[in-house]
């Protein structure tokens, strides 16, 4: 979603702007623009000399549209903000694009997150005579500024936030204050980058790392103003705040595409090595345990917990599923899992034996976020597993554990699924081991969980059989999927990549519902995508496989077995390495990510980003 990249210091703006919107690109959005203060004499007061241009660039599509427009980028102007935006109110466009700017076009804004009471803000400012050009809820802001504007933008940009309600991540220039950049934050994650001799800014601090690793996450209603050699840090009460400056500390990871066509394809083949780094140093073999340092300092509050909350959205909801299945089974955790966005709705009785573990790749999600605040609200003990490191999500949680998987760049979350599922595993065996999980149990997982790479690989290689069988069932405009206990969650998440980067509609079921509705849509133009491990639901699971070519219902079946029974049942067989059942999931959803990817590739599809998605989904 949208991305906020600010410069301040002694060198071109334009180009650290630019290359800043572009590492934010992977968030998805649909337009993208800058605004500079072009330089020029300075007159008295550190205020520029009048009349210096406010330059402002913006483009509907892509940053390379900015680029191709090849307008103001060579200005010579060392401060700027610049912004990519995925459309809320208004359509994708240029006027809509930001930053927005007021009246006279000297206040530039822009804007992640949601302004509520715009509306009214803007009707008021209409009758005070302020003519409005797109259809923003941030163009109230630039306006409100320019409203409160003597001749200090800081004390301008306090009283305008405190007409504001909503959420926001906010950079604000002017052309007449020389080299001064102000951010605001309410609920949308904004980082301040200490660079050498300069200071930046972004929603996320992926954007900043080319230029320093130094970086001050700002907390709800703090504002940080950066001038060109000093920058200082305030409440919204104007109060002057010590904020501790982090190293953020990220593994040196790549992030092109290492020859691979899109970044989804490269993140699927990347799971070996990123269900490695999940487990790496986490275990002790010769205990049957896990370790998991990020949950030592909570750990005997852990121990003693009844109840287990796991939070999350899309993809990382349906590892929470899954997850329930692996407390249960390795813990005497009661295990609930609730959809973020519906958590704050529910009436659930949290205290500190309660604990909610929230599931977030980006570490950005709003409705994680805001199930988290409300979880803390109530007491209890909120926990994240979580990928991009030093993000909102980490900063609020009281304990955590990171993924280690690297950079997850194509909106389809693949291994990072994967990742989830196995740090769970890993959380469950270390409470499990306090309860009733013997020695021989625990090894038994921790040796499965070490036979997964190579497991995994050994799908990989069969990737183009994988491509073969996509190209017979792209045709198809509807799927079912299928799977009943550890592989129900598994046949959601299989459908869910389908759909999103294919627009191909596809429903995930528990096989055992399939006879209370779905089943009345099944004839030979509707296949099924069958999860059938040979465990403890094989013989129910061929029977609802049954069902379905009763009524001419095409299979495509991933089983980790031969078994003759299933083989002549499907129409086509996808056989992956057998695990323990709680870790099948992991090697069988692998299958399923191949054959969204080449059904989507074979449809031409935008595959790393699918039409309306955004990587970090930062409204609520
Ligand atoms: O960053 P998060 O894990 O919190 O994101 C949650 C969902 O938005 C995300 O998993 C989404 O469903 C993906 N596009 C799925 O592939």
């Amino acid at each position: 979603m949208c991305g906020i990249i600010c410069y301040c210091g002694k060198k071109q703006a334009i180009p650290i702007l630019i290359n800043g919107l572009k590492r934010l690109e992977y968030r998805g959005y649909d337009s993208a623009g800058f605004a500079v203060v072009e330089n020029g004499a300075i007159g008295k007061n550190g205020r520029n000399n009048k009349n210096r241009r406010n330059i402002v660039v913006k483009a509907k599509g892509r940053v390379d549209h900015l680029e191709k427009k090849k307008i103001g980028l060579d200005v010579d102007a060392t401060f700027g903000i610049a912004h990519t935006r995925w459309a809320t109110h208004g359509k994708p466009s240029q006027v809509n694009a930001h930053p927005q700017t007021d009246c006279a076009n000297k206040i530039s804004v822009v804007h992640n997150g949601i302004i509520e009471n715009y509306l009214e803000l803007k009707e008021e400012l209409m009758a005070k005579g302020h003519v409005f050009k797109s259809e923003t809820d941030t163009e109230v802001i630039a306006h409100l500024v320019e409203e409160y504007f003597e001749d200090d933008l800081e004390i301008a940009v306090l009283k305008a936030v405190e007409r504001l309600s909503g959420t926001f991540g906010i950079a604000v220039i002017h052309a007449d204050i020389d080299h001064q950049v102000i951010i605001v934050k309410r609920g949308s994650p904004m980082v301040v980058g200490i660079g050498d001799k300069e200071y930046l800014a972004a929603s996320d601090s992926n954007a900043l790392t080319p230029y320093t690793k130094k970086m001050i996450y700002l907390s709800d209603d703090e504002i940080a103003v950066l001038n060109s050699d000093e920058y200082h840090i305030k409440n919204l009460r104007n109060e002057t705040l010590e904020k501790k400056i982090e190293i953020l500390e990220t593994r040196d990871y790549k992030v092109d595409k290492r020859g691979f066509e899109h970044y989804m394809l490269k993140e699927i083949f990347e799971q070996p090595v990123s269900i490695e780094n999940a487990m790496r140093g986490r275990i002790i073999e010769s205990e049957g345990v896990s370790k998991l340092g990020g949950l030592e300092p909570v750990l005997d509050r852990l121990k003693n917990t009844r109840q287990l909350i796991i939070v999350s959205c899309g993809t990382s909801y349906y590892a929470g599923l899954l997850g329930r299945y692996i407390f249960e089974h390795l813990t005497e955790l009661n295990i609930e899992v609730e959809l973020a966005s519906e958590f704050r709705y529910r009436r659930l009785k949290l205290d500190e034996d309660v604990a909610v573990l929230a599931l977030s790749q980006s570490g950005e999600t709003a409705d994680t976020l805001a199930a988290i605040k409300e979880a803390k609200r109530k007491g209890a003990l909120v926990l994240g597993i979580v990928n991009a490191v030093g993000t909102a999500i980490t900063q609020i949680t009281d304990a955590g554990v990171y993924n280690h998987a690297g950079p997850e760049i194509g909106v389809a979350s693949t291994k990072i699924y994967t990742s989830q599922l196995v740090i769970q595993t890993l959380m469950a065996l270390l409470i499990g081991r306090y309860q009733g999980v013997s020695f021989i149990e625990g090894s038994e997982i921790i040796n499965a969980l070490i036979r997964l790479p190579d497991q995994v690989r050994e799908i990989l290689k069969n990737a183009d059989q994988i491509k073969e069988i996509a190209h017979k069932y792209s045709r198809y405009k509807n799927f079912l999927y299928i799977g009943r206990l550890f592989n129900y969650p598994t046949a959601m998440e299989g459908a869910l990549k389908l759909k999103e980067i294919s627009y191909i509609h596809a429903e995930g079921y528990a096989a055992g519902e399939m006879k209370h509705g779905p089943i009345s849509l099944i004839d030979r133009n509707f296949p099924t995508v069958a999860i059938v491990p040979d465990d403890l639901t094989l013989d129910k699971m061929i029977s609802n496989m049954q069902e379905i070519k009763a009524r001419n219902g095409k299979i495509l079946s991933v089983t980790n077995a031969n078994v003759p029974q299933v083989e002549k049942i499907s129409n086509d067989i996808i056989v992956v390495p057998r695990t323990i059942p709680i870790l099948q999931p992991i090697l069988n959803i692998i299958p399923l990510q191949l054959f969204a990817y080449y059904i989507a590739k074979e449809k031409g599809r935008d595959i790393d980003k699918p039409r309306n998605l955004a990587k970090s989904v930062t409204v609520e």
